[in-house]
């Protein structure tokens, strides 16, 4: 069988990632360096900071992923690289570093979308099966995606002000837990019980669409009124109470769409979908509402910003034939 070697890039955010994946299935390396130690103290990403840590650890990374499979350039088939949507100071990175190592070694540079690369950390659980959808929730972004068929992916519902992540991010400050504190909370989650009841924003509405930032007012005044009274509330129950709040929503507009797209398989993604109370849910609803679609859960470890979720969906851009010149530039706003 050909054993086509695909070396990709992630530098969209706040790690420096790069991997070498076999036939877009297999994992050979995938070299996390994470810089949140960096960001920390400013409690979110700082772009500055975000950039001159990808210039430092760019080439170690690379020399990393190429030594831990075991291969060299001459085995590369093509190089992939995130070229957007991110912060640009930080693609750029990936994007440079992907562009000389594709002119040094005379291989074809591949451009991906860092979001199809979340939707491919899927990909290592199961094949796509056409048409599909994908609840796509990250730290930038909460959407539906129809994905018709490969490299046809179409945006049916999104959020109107904060992502998920975000959300779990900005009441987790709140309650004094570091950047990012998606984790943290799906713990805390887990110790506590509903017992706040916060908004369900749109839960209701005949459409795809998301809303967070009311939730997330309603959590901070919540807080913010106690402080005031001198009271201290239950921090498992205020964690269980807001994810419980996301979750319904998540999971009631996923099985709407479902209701009016007829697919084949569901796919969960991006770094939120790490979530236990989601995850659970949804495996509760889609055996429920939908037992005849599959559901493939992006793998714990691949959720978060990963270079072998780019090689995924890098071998499958190849495959069709994507290229990208010297030329290549970062795009912040990419969409599909
Ligand atoms: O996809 P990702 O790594 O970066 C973006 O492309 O945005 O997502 C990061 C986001 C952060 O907001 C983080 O708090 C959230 O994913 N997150 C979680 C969990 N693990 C990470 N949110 C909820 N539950 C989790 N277990
Ligand atoms: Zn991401």
């Amino acid at each position: 069988a050909e054993r086509t070697l695909i070396l990709a890039f992630e530098t969209s955010c706040d790690e420096t990632s790069v991997a070498v994946v076999e036939n877009g299935t297999k994992i050979l390396s995938n070299i996390v360096a994470t810089q949140i130690d960096s960001h920390q103290r400013f409690g979110g990403v700082v772009p500055e900071v975000a950039s001159r840590h990808h210039i430092e650890w760019i080439t170690r990374c690379t020399d990393q992923a190429l030594a831990e499979a075991n291969v060299s350039y001459n085995d590369i088939a093509a190089v992939a690289v995130t070229y957007g949507p991110g912060l640009v100071g930080s693609l750029l990175i990936g994007v440079t570093a992907a562009k000389a190592i594709a002119w040094a070694h005379k291989l074809p540079l591949v451009p991906v979308n860092h979001m199809t690369g979340h939707l491919y950390a899927a990909r290592y659980v199961g094949e796509f099966k056409y048409p599909q959808m994908a609840l796509l929730v990250s730290g930038g972004h909460t959407e539906l995606v129809y994905m018709k068929a490969e490299h046809e992916f179409e945006i049916i519902g999104e959020t109107r002000d904060d992502a998920a992540g975000e959300a779990y991010d900005k009441i987790g400050r709140v309650l004094g837990v570091n950047y990012p504190a998606g984790k943290t909370i799906d713990e805390w989650a887990a110790k506590g019980e509903d017992t706040f009841h916060f908004p369900r924003a749109m839960e209701k509405e005949a459409n795809y669409d998301f809303s967070f930032s009311g939730l997330k007012s309603a959590f901070i005044n919540t807080v913010h009124n106690a402080d005031q009274r001198g009271e201290k509330l239950n921090k498992y129950d205020l964690a269980a109470s807001f994810q419980q709040s996301v979750v319904d929503v998540l999971a009631e507009k996923t099985m709407r769409a479902l209701d009016r797209y007829p697919v084949k398989q569901l796919i969960l993604a991006g770094g939120v979908a790490a979530n236990h109370g989601l995850r659970s849910r949804l495996d509760r609803d889609m055996h429920k509402y939908h037992p005849d679609v599959t559901m493939l859960q992006a793998p714990l470890k691949l959720c978060g910003d990963n270079a072998a979720m780019i090689g995924a969906a890098g071998y499958m851009c190849y495959q069709h034939g994507d290229r990208a010149g010297m030329n290549l530039n970062a795009e912040p706003g990419l969409m599909y």
